[in-house]
């Protein structure tokens, strides 16, 4: 079972920050997820929140009402190492630069429907300069975007990301015209059943987001196909959520 470092190992440093994905990294993580929107001015940047409110010590309103270089000004608030505590929203292109060539990068794409700028061109211009990282997932949970997407660029792997419960689920991901590669499921809706049908259908199954020890053990049970984590480390013999914080 795979496990994607959710945000970076956001466990042990500011959610999808460089220094989260170098502590993801120095892990020995695998494979990594972060998030991805648009500033004002239209560069991509890895931030989970719309609003700044909460991910920064001086940031306030919405990501995408400042340009990156107001974006720039802003300082991650930091309750781990004092290493970190001048980070900064990082670009998606100076996040894609530090990751290892051969490491899954699972791009989540963050959208508002009230933004419709299209930010699915963004960010493949900025994936197209690494082609050397092509172990790439993007994933959202704006369905029509990732269709737009899978439309324009076929060449990319897709992730459904699934956060309530669907009328039908199985129907809704056989019918689906995007031909995506795994469905990303939120920890409540795992059904042993559902996860086989859609394993069946072809789709890996990757859920979100595991800091349970305990439960990790039993999705691997399961037979899923990976998890997300804040501890990259959640699956090795001595792990202990909450000590090492
Ligand atoms: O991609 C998995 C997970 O990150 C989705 O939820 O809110 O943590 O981005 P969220
Ligand atoms: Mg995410």
């Amino acid at each position: 079972m795979r496990i994607f470092a959710h945000r970076g190992a956001s466990g042990y440093a500011p959610q999808n920050s460089l220094g989260a994905a170098k502590k993801a990294v120095d892990m020995g993580a695998l494979a990594i997820e972060f998030d991805v929107q648009l500033s004002k001015d239209g560069v991509p940047v890895v931030i989970h929140d719309f609003f700044l409110d909460q991910l920064t010590v001086d940031g306030k309103g919405y990501v995408k009402d400042y340009t990156l270089k107001k974006l720039k000004e802003f300082r991650l608030k930091n309750i781990f190492h004092p290493a970190y505590s001048d980070e900064q929203i990082p670009t998606l292109e100076e996040f894609m630069s530090i990751l290892p060539d051969k490491l899954l990068i699972n791009v989540e794409i963050k959208t508002l429907l009230s933004d419709k700028r299209d930010i699915e061109n963004k960010v493949v211009e900025v994936l197209k300069k690494f082609p050397q990282k092509n172990n790439l997932l993007i994933s959202s949970f704006d369905h029509e975007l990732l269709h737009r997407l899978h439309m324009k660029y076929p060449e990319y792997r897709i992730g459904m990301l699934t956060g309530t419960n669907i009328i039908n689920a199985l129907d809704y991901f056989k019918n689906t015209p995007i031909k995506a590669a795994s469905v990303n499921l939120a920890l409540d809706l795992v059904e042993e059943n559902l996860v086989k049908e859609l394993q069946n259908h072809g789709y890996k199954i990757f859920v979100y987001t595991v800091n349970d020890r305990d439960i990790a053990l039993n999705l691997k049970k399961i037979g899923v196909d990976g998890i997300f984590s804040d501890y990259p480390d959640i699956l090795s013999e001595n792990f202990q959520s909450g000590k090492k914080l």
